[in-house]
């Protein structure tokens, strides 16, 4: 048997408690597995169908790390679960192929032979490597979900059914309908709305009075024949400025149905939120337009998860939207102008409520859309549903949230305060301004590992039988006779670098020395010695000094190749010192020092798939060990799924507008400097 993780001592001489985090990684013996936090894992699942219809197949691909509950949960693939990944529901049962350690939770859920055949529980697996995982189908009707960042949420969405048998009326019993069937309902009182009302008469006489009222918040919306309580859907979106994501959710069993994801079709307005304000600002047409772009957004994506789900709209009572300020002003149709100029104003802070059909959503006629309410202009809904996905409020850690964007926002908690505060990061993360920036699709170098010498193993290193540790791990010579090894995103042709990349490469080029502290590459004459293996890739495209990561055959000139400029590399140092004076700044303020961060969380589309050793290299998050930089997915669509899984959840969002502190830094007198202290690597 592998030993038990809670076995082994923590790597980096810093204790394992301290990067133990309540939910994410709760569980004694349930400690992160070392890993170098570098590249991508892959998981394969192979998820059974309770009705014995074909298994489904999914590959997934996140950082090392992340358990292999979170990765399908991100991904919306169901797995069973009670608990909130603490590992004592001993439900979320998967088979994983290959060796697996075993958690002493493990040993108390499965027989022996069960352990050697692989089964193992999901939130205790953290993927350090590629797994092939089979799910079983769901067996249990859960009284909590798992979402957002190991949170538990106990299930009690706005969304309630209740099956009633009603008496027939005679005339000795006269009452009216709605007095009948309210009677029928002993824990609710509803308001029924007209639709209901309309509804009423004809469906309970054609049901033969058994009939299911649907009750969304207090409000009885429907009357639907026969026990349709099973059946009970609501949609959770991140409105992103770049993608919009879509999660179908069963609210009833707190678990995802399908998710669905597309390009913002505002995209054409411009790639980020200022230029879509410019554009709405220079053309009084623009704004209907963005507006109907991003309804086609929601409709497009709504259509695809319920075709996929198998689920009829009219079925979706109830959606759930975090978006950033401008996204959310932009959907409702509300002039953005204020948000774009100073001194940056939102119209609310707290958007009402309105009508799917609002917003164009073809769902049952009476679902109703919540939109997350914002900090500020520039820390919106988006950051707002983050914060909950991952309970920032909630925990007594010193816990910095990083949201990696154009805009990028970051939040810190010292367990009694929590600041906030936006960064502009300008383009660089999006491949934007990047000489081969592209965004993060097929062709998009994501990893990138550059090994300076190409030396053969030595006999010791062969005879070595421990595994290297993860300096050694970085600093080993390449077995492989190329010196730049590169993960690409489909794992086709390089194309161009993604943010994630380029993070990556800037974080090589400096480990290797070809980059010196300051960001300038070194000398050509003095790159064969720091880097032989290397040192041709060191070249130029006219005037400007470039790095080419991957050549499409020998004989490409630069300029045909897939390169890193001079030019990049600055880029991303903006970028970089824009972010951390953020946070340098807010733990200033909270009176704490970088080493006082016990848990850094990446967050958002960009910053998840950042690598955690690259991050730390390049100075975009605190010097800490990369255990405890934790990927955090797209936590604005947790945040979204849990407003609409918990009523109670939905109301500590908009708990968070009194609890954060929004502060300002761009008019500190000492910013420019600070900034410019922070440009180094
Ligand atoms: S043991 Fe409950 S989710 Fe894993």
């Amino acid at each position: 048997m592998t030993l038990d993780p809670a076995d082994k001592p923590g790597a980096d001489g810093f204790s394992l408690d301290d990067v133990r985090r309540e939910g994410l990684m709760a569980s004694p013996g349930t400690e992160p597995v070392a890993h170098d936090g570098t590249g991508r894992v892959e998981l394969a699942f192979t998820v059974e169908d309770a009705t014995g219809a074909a298994p489904a197949r999914r590959t997934v691909r996140v950082p090392p790390g992340v358990t292999v509950f979170d990765s399908a949960s991100w991904n919306g693939i169901a797995i069973d679960s009670t608990c909130g990944g603490h590992g004592t529901c001993h439900k979320c049962k998967v088979r994983v192929e290959g060796s697996t350690p075993i958690s002493r939770h493990d040993v108390r859920t499965f027989s022996r032979e069960q352990l050697d055949d692989g089964w193992r529980l999901a939130c205790l697996v953290q993927a350090t490597r590629d797994l092939a995982v089979d799910v079983p189908p769901l067996t249990t009707r859960p009284k909590a979900a798992t979402v957002g960042v190991g949170r538990q949420v106990i299930l009690r969405p706005a969304v309630q059914k209740r099956y009633v048998e009603l008496d027939e009326p005679n005339l000795a019993d006269q009452r009216p309908d709605l007095a009948r069937l309210l009677e029928a309902i002993d824990d609710l009182a509803p308001k029924p709305d007209l639709h209901a009302l309309r509804r009423l008469p004809h469906v309970l006489r054609a049901a033969d009075y058994k009939v299911t009222a649907v009750i969304v918040d207090e409000s009885l919306v429907d009357v639907e024949p026969g026990d349709t309580t099973d059946q009970r859907y609501a949609i959770a979106y991140d409105l992103g400025t770049t993608t919009v994501v879509a999660t179908l959710l069963d609210v009833a069993l707190g678990t995802p149905v399908a998710v669905a994801s597309m390009l913002n079709k505002q995209q054409p307005y411009g790639g980020d939120v200022i230029t879509r304000i410019s554009a709405t600002m220079m053309d009084p047409e623009t704004l209907p337009r963005l507006q109907q772009a991003a309804s086609a957004t929601l409709v497009e994506l709504a259509e695809q998860v319920c075709r996929e789900g198998g689920v009829d709209p009219k079925q979706v009572y109830e959606v759930a939207v975090a978006g950033n300020a401008t996204m959310t002003a932009l959907v409702l149709g509300i002039d953005p102008e204020p948000l774009g100029v100073a001194p940056f104003v939102m119209s609310t802070s707290q958007p009402p409520t309105v009508l799917a059909a609002d917003v164009g959503l073809e769902l049952h006629p009476r679902a109703q859309v919540f939109f997350f309410p914002a900090l500020g202009a520039y820390v919106g809904g988006d950051i707002v549903a983050g914060m909950l996905a991952t309970g920032m409020d909630r925990d007594k850690r010193v816990r910095l949230f990083i949201d990696v964007g154009t805009n990028c926002e970051l939040v810190i908690s010292d367990g009694d305060r929590i600041l906030s505060t936006a960064a502009p990061a300008g383009p660089a993360f999006e491949g934007g301004a990047i000489k081969c920036g592209m965004r993060a699709a097929d062709g998009a170098i994501e990893v990138i590992r550059l090994h300076a010498k190409l030396d053969p193993p030595s006999a010791e290193e062969v005879a070595q039988s421990t595994p290297p540790s993860v300096e050694e791990v970085a600093q080993q010579p390449s077995r492989d006779p190329n010196p730049v090894e590169l993960g690409v995103i489909g794992d086709v042709e390089p194309r161009g670098l993604c943010g994630s990349g380029l993070v990556d490469a800037v974080a090589e080029l400096v480990r290797v020395g070809l980059l010196d502290a300051s960001g300038r590459f070194i000398p050509e004459d003095q790159a064969p010695t720091v880097a032989p293996a290397l040192a041709d890739r060191l070249t130029k495209i006219g005037e400007e000094r470039v790095f080419v990561l991957h050549r499409p055959h020998p004989e490409a000139a630069p300029e045909d190749c897939v390169v890193l400029s001079q030019r990049d590399v600055r880029e991303l140092q903006f970028a970089k010192a824009a972010i951390s004076t953020g946070w340098t700044l807010l733990l200033e303020e909270l009176g704490l020092e970088h080493r006082d961060v016990q848990q850094v969380l990446m967050a958002g589309s960009f910053g998840s798939y950042i690598s955690p050793a690259a991050a730390v290299r390049i100075g975009l998050v605190p010097k800490l060990p990369v255990l405890r930089i934790v990927s955090a997915g797209n936590v604005a669509g947790e945040g979204a799924k849990m407003a609409l899984l918990s009523v109670r959840e939905r109301a500590g969002a908009e708990a968070l507008l009194q609890e954060v502190t929004y502060v300002e830094l761009s008019d500190r007198p000492d910013f420019n400097d600070r900034f410019v202290d922070q440009l180094g690597f």
